[in-house]
C-alpha cells in the first residue's frame, strides 16, 4: 500500500487592496451581480463574475425554481453563457460572492461539486487553467490557478474512452 498526498496551493489576501485591479473590478462585479440572484428559497443570493481572454465580463446570479432541483448555481449560469455567446474566446478568471440578510458571510465561498465539473470541462476545452477568486462578505480572499485545486480527480472525456493507461 502506498499513501498518495495532494498539494494544492491557494493564495490567501487580507484585502482586496492585495489583488490586481483587474481581479479587484471583477471581484467588485461578482459583488453587483448579487443584485441579479433569484433566490427566494434559500435568500443565499450568489453573485458571480467571468472574464474572458478578450476583456469581456459576463455576469450572474444564482436562479432558483420552486421544484428546487430546477434552479442553477450563479456559476454554471455565467459560464454556460458565456460559452453560448462566445464559444470561441477562452475563459481567464472566475470570481464569485454571496450575500444573505441571515447572517455574514465570513469565509471565501467556493463553487459547489457540479460548478467545480463545469469549471472543469471549460478549462479542458480551452486547455488553460481558469482562475477563481472567491470572497465571503468579510474575512480573506483566496484565489487558486486552475480546478485541479479544488477538484482533484476531476471526470474528464478521456475517461469516456479506452486510452491507454486510463
Ligand atoms: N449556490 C450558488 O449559486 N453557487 C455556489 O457556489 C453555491 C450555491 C446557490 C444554489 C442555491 O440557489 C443557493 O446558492 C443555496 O444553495
Amino acid at each position: 500500500m502506498k499513501i498518495k498526498q495532494i498539494n494544492i496551493k491557494i493564495r490567501e489576501f487580507d484585502s482586496e487592496a492585495e489583488l490586481s485591479a483587474e481581479e479587484r473590478k471583477l471581484l467588485n462585479e461578482a459583488v453587483g451581480a448579487i443584485d441579479s440572484s433569484y433566490a427566494p428559497y434559500s435568500e443565499f443570493h450568489v453573485g458571480t463574475a467571468v472574464l474572458l481572454e478578450n476583456g469581456g465580463v459576463v455576469t450572474a446570479g444564482n436562479q432558483e425554481n420552486a421544484a428546487y432541483p430546477s434552479g442553477l448555481c450563479a456559476e454554471r449560469v455565467a459560464l454556460f453563457y458565456a460559452q453560448s455567446k462566445y464559444p470561441d474566446i477562452a475563459i481567464k478568471t472566475i470570481a464569485l460572492t454571496a450575500a444573505t440578510e441571515q447572517f455574514d458571510i465570513c469565509t471565501p465561498l467556493a463553487p459547489c461539486g457540479a460548478c467545480r465539473q463545469v469549471i472543469a470541462e471549460a478549462e479542458n476545452r480551452q486547455q488553460l487553467p481558469i482562475i477563481i477568486l472567491m470572497r465571503g462578505n468579510t474575512g480573506p480572499i483566496y484565489k487558486v490557478t486552475g480546478i485541479e485545486s479544488l477538484l482533484p480527480f476531476a471526470f474528464f472525456e478521456k475517461k469516456l474512452r479506452k486510452y491507454p493507461n486510463h
